[in-house]
This record gives structure tokens, C-alpha cells and sequence, in this order.
């Protein structure tokens, strides 16, 4: 007992000493801090990046570039490689130099790809006009283009849109260079928690399953997903035909190699919540900083129009000219009825000789869509100009919508929007004149609509600051390759990929599927529980029935048994 006292009693002079001693040298230097090393040392980080994308148009280059502009500013270099004239073209994106791939012609558009716009839009559509997008030449084509950017420009990084964009990651992968994908849904890359699904998995399934029948989660977390895997059969075997002319291995996912690291332009509140695998990191919604003012015409018809409303129906995607004609006469109507001050309509995308040459409205009015389209209206607006990202600016600045869904990511978009009470949707099936006053009216006048718009803002806010997120994990992997990289015979930096994304990779996707859901231990764990429940369940029923046996022996036989009590 005394010896532990003593023990005690030492340890407790030395620590008291020790801290003595760092207390009186604490005091000395008490003025003197010093900088924690904030910055790597960059001297010999790999610092050229390509970036690729084969859909290019704003709303795909935009936030990459945006991410990429941090980049340039952190002295790495940067070039797009992409179809269109965009970054020589834009306001914001200028510096940064472009290797154009192919002029983009907006205006040609196949029968075959109007019918996936114009009808119901699901599984079939969608695997037609993914293998429209990447239509069999592109891949050999942007592959070889691809190749010779990295022939001119030697990049250490490939930074790849996801859309129909296996090129660019085959490449890097066959390069053994760094590749960090971009995209801003996940339905179509990973395969959801089935609490998640989308709209283009078929009638039923939604982006939260949190309320449906037992018929249709199964529908869409069991049957829809097979069906999807079919439907993309010719899309993959279009691409694995192509790999092999090219020196690559087949790939036999038709999601592409998404075992790469993903920033996501995405923020939980709008996307419904659920974990991720930590390769996919959320670093939306990623917005530029400055945005080109008003030109003056517009800044004069908003300050004479101090209710309007903004009509913006993407760059690639369109509907029918019965639809336009639709959209078009509810503008006059809430004009007429003074709803609204004014309509802006921008990136116009119809055809208007494919409209009625007047549309009528109920005061008795008949208005040319000639003069409308020519600007010749005092109260609608028409103009090439905006439209990107407009879901996500609306956000920001707390503005409800009225979305009108059409095909790809839209319909579930359209059904998140909707989930935050910001938005009401509408259907381009079924698109009324009617419908759409009433839900302007109930848009502007009930207050739930303006709360919601406030409470996405500040998420809408606060996130969007991690766009600087995502251009430190671009720079997290080319720090890295410098450790687990090796030179080849060109003096070139090799990474093996796998590797590379340890950090991320989740162990359980190494233990095959049974180990890594832990089934083997589970499994185990149930074959036990049930041999209990049935032992114990089989030696009580012999407990009853031996029990009840002598009962009704008893029973039977009640002098017997009494005439035993006597003897004893
Ligand atoms: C970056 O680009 C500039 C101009 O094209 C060039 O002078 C410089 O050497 C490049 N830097 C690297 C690290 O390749
Ligand atoms: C791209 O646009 C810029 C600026 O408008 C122009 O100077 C240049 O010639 C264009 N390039 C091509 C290939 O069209
Ligand atoms: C499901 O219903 C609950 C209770 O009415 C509601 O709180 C929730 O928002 C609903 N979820 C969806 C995705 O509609
Ligand atoms: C934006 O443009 C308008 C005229 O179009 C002008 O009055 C205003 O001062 C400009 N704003 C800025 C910040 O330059
Ligand atoms: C516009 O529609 C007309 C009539 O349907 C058609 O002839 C013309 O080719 C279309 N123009 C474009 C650019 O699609």
C-alpha cells in the first residue's frame, strides 16, 4: 500500500515540475508566435492541367472553369479542350486557353432525338439520347483529340466533364496520369441507396422513395435498375468496339470508370441526403464571383418593370412549338390580367416559323409572335444571352421558380426543387395555360414559397465557398503523384490510379461483396440467433407438453391420484 502512495507522490512532483518548467518558458517568449506553414511546397507539384469535356456549352465548362480559374491563380497552368469557341468567347473564361475540338451546331437536331424531347421522357429515351450524345464517332474523334492535347501540352492532370466523356478518363487511365471527374448529378454514376431514385427510372420512382408503396420501391430499386443496365447494352458495346481500336481494355460498367475521384457541383438541402462513397466530394453549387452587368436595355426594362418574370429553358434542351405557343400566351395572359409587370425570356430555342403566326388572348387581344420575337412587345423581353445554371442561381438569390422538366437530369431536378418548397413544377406532357397562371398567382402570394427561396439561399450561400474546395483536392492529387508516382522511360511521372485513391477508396470495395457488406459475419450472427430461438423454443415446447401431459394424466384420472396421496 505505502509503496503506491510513494509512486504517486513521485509522479505527481514530476509532472508539477515539468509543467513549472513549461510555464516559465511559456511566460518568456508569451509575445511570440510563430505562422503556422500554411502552404505546400510547391516547387517541383506537377502544374499542368487538361480539361476535357465532350458536351461542352455553358453549363458543363462554366463551374469547371470556375474551379479552374482558382487553379491558374495558384500559378498551375490550364487548358480546355472542348467543342465550341467558349473560353475565346465569354467574359469570364477568357484567359484561359482553349484547343478547340469541333464547331457545335445548336441548331441541328435529328427526328429521332425531337421524339426523346417531346414524349414521355424515360429508361429508352435516355439510353437513346446518351448514344445520340456520344454519338460512334465521337469517341474515336475525341480520343484522338485528347491524345494530341496531351502530346502538345504534356499535361500532369486530366480534369473530365462525366458526360458521355469515357474518352478522357480512358486516356488518363491508359496514361497512368491523375484524373479528377466533374460532374453535378449521381443518380446516373453511382449506384444510390435505394431511399434515392429519379423520374427517368419510370412512373413512380422519384428522387425520395421516402413515401412510396412497397409495389413501387421495389419496381424501382430492383426491376428499373436491371432495366437500365439492358437499355445501355448498345451504348456499351458501342464504346467497348471503339476501346479496342484504340488500345483500351474493355470496361464493362456503362456508368465509365467512376472509381476515379468526383467533385460534385451538388449540396445536400437541394440533392435529398445520404452518404456518399468518399470518392464523390460535394463541393457545390459552384458560382463565379462577378457576373456581366445588365446591358442597358435590360436595366431599363426591369426598372419599369418591377414584376417580372424570368423564362429560361436551357441551351441543349427544348419542347414542342405547341408547348412554346403555351408558354408564350401565358405571358400575355399575366401581363394582361396584371400579375406581372413584365416577362424576360432568354436563350431562345424554338423555331418560329414552327409557331402560330398570332396568339390570341382572353381581353380579345390578337398578338403577332413576329413582333414578340423582334422585340416589338413593351412588356416582354427576348434575348440570346443567360441561362446557365439558372436552378441553382435562383437559390442564391432566393427566387421561386416555376420549372418545366424535359429530359436528362431535369425531371429529378424539377422534383428537388419542388422537395425544398421553393418551386412548383409543371409537365410538359400535359402544359396548360390555366395551370400556369394559377401557380404563377400562388408562387408570388403564398409566403411559404419566399421562406423556403430565404432558407436554400443561406445553403446555397454558405456552399458556395467550397468551390475552393474542390481546386485543393485538384491540387491534394497532384501533390500526391509526386509520392506514389514513378518516371518512365520519357522521364514522364506514372501514377497507378488505384493507388493514388487510397485515401478514398473504401476498404470494403476491396473485400468482394460478401466480406465487405459483412454478410459471411451477419449471416453467422442469424444462423446462431435462430438455432437459439429454435432450441429454446423446442425445449420449452418438451417443458409444456411434459407438463400438460401429466396434467391431464391427472385429470383423467383424479382417484388414481388420490389414492396415491393416501398411501403416502
Ligand atoms: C505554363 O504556360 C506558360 C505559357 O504558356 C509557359 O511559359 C510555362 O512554362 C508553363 N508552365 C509549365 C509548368 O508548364
Ligand atoms: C473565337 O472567338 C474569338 C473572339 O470572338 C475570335 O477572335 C476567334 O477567331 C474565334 N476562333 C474561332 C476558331 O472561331
Ligand atoms: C413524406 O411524408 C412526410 C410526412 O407527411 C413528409 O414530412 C415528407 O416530407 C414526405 N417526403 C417526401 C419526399 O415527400
Ligand atoms: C451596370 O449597367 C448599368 C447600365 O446598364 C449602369 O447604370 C450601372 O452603373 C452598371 N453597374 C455597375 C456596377 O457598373
Ligand atoms: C423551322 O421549321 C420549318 C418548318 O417546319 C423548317 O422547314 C425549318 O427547317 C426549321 N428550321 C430549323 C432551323 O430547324
Amino acid at each position: 500500500m505505502y509503496y503506491k502512495i510513494w509512486y504517486l507522490a513521485i509522479f505527481l512532483i514530476i509532472f508539477i515540475n515539468t509543467n513549472l518548467v513549461a510555464e516559465t518558458n511559456g511566460a518568456k517568449k508569451y509575445n511570440e508566435f510563430i505562422q503556422r506553414e500554411l502552404d505546400m511546397d510547391k516547387s517541383d507539384t506537377p502544374k499542368n492541367i487538361l480539361v476535357g469535356s465532350i458536351i461542352g456549352g455553358g453549363r458543363h465548362l462554366s463551374p469547371m472553369l470556375e474551379i479552374c480559374k482558382i487553379l491558374v491563380d495558384r500559378g498551375y497552368n490550364v487548358t480546355l479542350v472542348a467543342p465550341g469557341n467558349f473560353t475565346a468567347t465569354s467574359t469570364l473564361y477568357h484567359s484561359i486557353p482553349q484547343i478547340i475540338t469541333d464547331i457545335r451546331k445548336d441548331d441541328y437536331v435529328s427526328l429521332e432525338m425531337r421524339k426523346t424531347l417531346f414524349e414521355e421522357y424515360d429508361i429508352k429515351n435516355w439510353a437513346i439520347r446518351m448514344r445520340m450524345i456520344n454519338h460512334k464517332y465521337k469517341y474515336t474523334k475525341y480520343f484522338n483529340d485528347y491524345l494530341q492535347a496531351y502530346k502538345e501540352i504534356k499535361p500532369d492532370l486530366f480534369f473530365c466533364d462525366y458526360i458521355a466523356n469515357e474518352p478522357c478518363f480512358d486516356l488518363a487511365w491508359k496514361l497512368k496520369k491523375p484524373v479528377v471527374g466533374f460532374t453535378s448529378g449521381t443518380t446516373y454514376f453511382t449506384h444510390p441507396p435505394p431511399i434515392r431514385s429519379d423520374p427517368r427510372m419510370g412512373r413512380g420512382c422519384h428522387v425520395s422513395m421516402e413515401n412510396e408503396s412497397f409495389y413501387n420501391r421495389f419496381i424501382c430499386a430492383v426491376v428499373q435498375p436491371l432495366r437500365v443496365i439492358w437499355a445501355f447494352r448498345d451504348n456499351l458495346n458501342d464504346i467497348n468496339a471503339l476501346r479496342a481500336e484504340v488500345g483500351i481494355s474493355k470496361y464493362y460498367d456503362y456508368r465509365g470508370r467512376t472509381n476515379t475521384l468526383f467533385l460534385l457541383d451538388n449540396f445536400f438541402g437541394f440533392e435529398i441526403p445520404s452518404a456518399w462513397p468518399p470518392l464523390i466530394q460535394e463541393i457545390g453549387p459552384i458560382l463565379s464571383d462577378t457576373f456581366p452587368n445588365l446591358s442597358s436595355d435590360l436595366d431599363l426594362f426591369l426598372s419599369t418593370h418591377p414584376r417580372t418574370m424570368y423564362i429560361s429553358l436551357g441551351t441543349n434542351l427544348f419542347t414542342t412549338p405547341e408547348n412554346y405557343a403555351i408558354i408564350l400566351q401565358s405571358a400575355l395572359e399575366l401581363i394582361n390580367r396584371n400579375i406581372l409587370d413584365g416577362v424576360i425570356w432568354a436563350t431562345v430555342r424554338f423555331n418560329v416559323s414552327e409557331l402560330p403566326t398570332t396568339i390570341a388572348i382572353s381581353n380579345g387581344d390578337i398578338v403577332s409572335t413576329l413582333n414578340i420575337i423582334n422585340n416589338l412587345h413593351p412588356h416582354l423581353y427576348i434575348t440570346n444571352h443567360g441561362g446557365v445554371g439558372s436552378g441553382q442561381e435562383s437559390m442564391y438569390t432566393a427566387t421561386p421558380m416555376l420549372v418545366l422538366p424535359i429530359a436528362l437530369d431535369q425531371p429529378g431536378n424539377a422534383e428537388r426543387l419542388e422537395l425544398t418548397g421553393m418551386a412548383l413544377k409543371l409537365s410538359k406532357l400535359d402544359l396548360k395555360v390555366v395551370d400556369i397562371i394559377s401557380k404563377v398567382v400562388r408562387l408570388l402570394n403564398e409566403e411559404s414559397f419566399k421562406m423556403n427561396a430565404k432558407r436554400m439561399q443561406v445553403l446555397a450561400k454558405f456552399n458556395s465557398k467550397r468551390k475552393y474546395r474542390g481546386a485543393d483536392l485538384i491540387e491534394i492529387m497532384l501533390n500526391l503523384a509526386k509520392y506514389d508516382g514513378s518516371r518512365n522511360e520519357n522521364g514522364e511521372l506514372e501514377v497507378d490510379i488505384e493507388t493514388l485513391l487510397r485515401s478514398w477508396i473504401t476498404p470494403n470495395s476491396r473485400m468482394g461483396f460478401i466480406r465487405g457488406n459483412y454478410l459471411d459475419v451477419f449471416g453467422a450472427a442469424f444462423i446462431i440467433a435462430l438455432t437459439l430461438i429454435i432450441s429454446f423454443g423446442y425445449g420449452f415446447y418438451k417443458i409444456i407438453r411434459f407438463v400438460f401431459k401429466r396434467w391431464s394424466l391427472r385429470s383423467r384420472n383424479p382417484r388414481e391420484s388420490s389414492l396415491k396421496h393416501k398411501n403416502e
